[in-house]
């Protein structure tokens, strides 16, 4: 068992591999997909259960776009479903949110979402924030945008911008800086998350497991491996 202590407060998750491990088994990708959001399910409940206080999870990139519509038709069928039953993860004491820019989803998603939201709010456990239509440089840019705004309204001046303000902007403003980020699949990159937020993070990357496979176990030992690292924050 992992000492309370050494938990990160905050750890992000980039959730790859579901179309390989469809391919694998000779599966149309979005099969891939189905049981990652499940994986996603169980996951999601076991951080609550250990006491992990703030969980970040990359569930769709603002370059995602790119890939085939029949794909992206099947992760919002996804995600659909996966908030017509957000009401069992309020029950379990989860607080919910969304980062990313939510304008682009159908009205009857975005209904959801805040939802969503606004039954979990009081919720003490794990604050689960799904990123959906997110990017770490259009979060910056976005943050940008408010502060500008700011500066021309004389709300504020640009010599007042500091990192603090920034911060206060991004899509994760209440939230403690990332500690952990855990990426399975055998990519080593960030590809556009947090990259923020995780400036001081550590990474743990996994070869060999595809995020449908991933269990707590798997979570458990990226913790461990968290707990052995030395963080100096440039000191020494
Ligand atoms: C991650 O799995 C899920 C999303 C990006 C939506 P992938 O779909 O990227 O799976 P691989 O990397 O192709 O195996
Ligand atoms: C990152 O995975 C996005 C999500 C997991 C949602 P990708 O599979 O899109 O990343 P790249 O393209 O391999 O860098
Ligand atoms: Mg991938």
């Amino acid at each position: 068992m992992i000492d309370q202590n050494a938990l990160p407060k905050h750890i992000g998750i980039i959730m790859d591999g579901n179309g390989r491990w469809a391919k694998k088994r000779g599966l149309p990708r979005k099969f891939g997909h189905r049981t990652g959001a499940n994986t996603f399910r169980t996951i999601a409940r076991y951080a609550n259960q250990i006491g992990l206080q703030y969980m970040t999870m990359y569930v769709f990139s603002t370059e995602n776009w790119v890939r085939p519509q029949d794909e992206i038709d099947g992760i919002i069928k996804i995600l659909r479903n996966y908030l017509d039953e957000m009401d069992d993860y309020i029950e379990e004491n989860i607080r919910v949110r969304f980062l990313g820019d939510l304008t682009v989803f159908d009205e009857d998603i975005q209904q959801k979402m805040k939802r969503a939201v606004n039954t979990s709010a009081s919720s003490t456990g794990l604050t689960l924030n799904l990123a959906i239509n997110y990017g770490g440089r259009a979060e910056i840019a976005m943050a940008a945008r408010k502060l500008a705004q700011k500066a021309v309204s004389g709300e504020i001046s640009p010599d007042d911008i500091d990192e603090k303000m920034i911060e206060e902007n991004l899509y994760t403003a209440a939230d403690p800086p990332v500690d952990l980020i855990i990426r399975p699949s055998g990519e080593y990159r960030l590809s556009n998350f947090l990259v923020w937020q995780s400036a001081y993070a550590e990474f743990v990357f996994m070869d060999n497991i595809l995020w449908p496979d991933f269990k707590p176990a798997d979570l458990d030992a990226a913790l461990e491996e968290y707990s052995r690292r030395n963080r100096r924050f440039g000191g020494i």
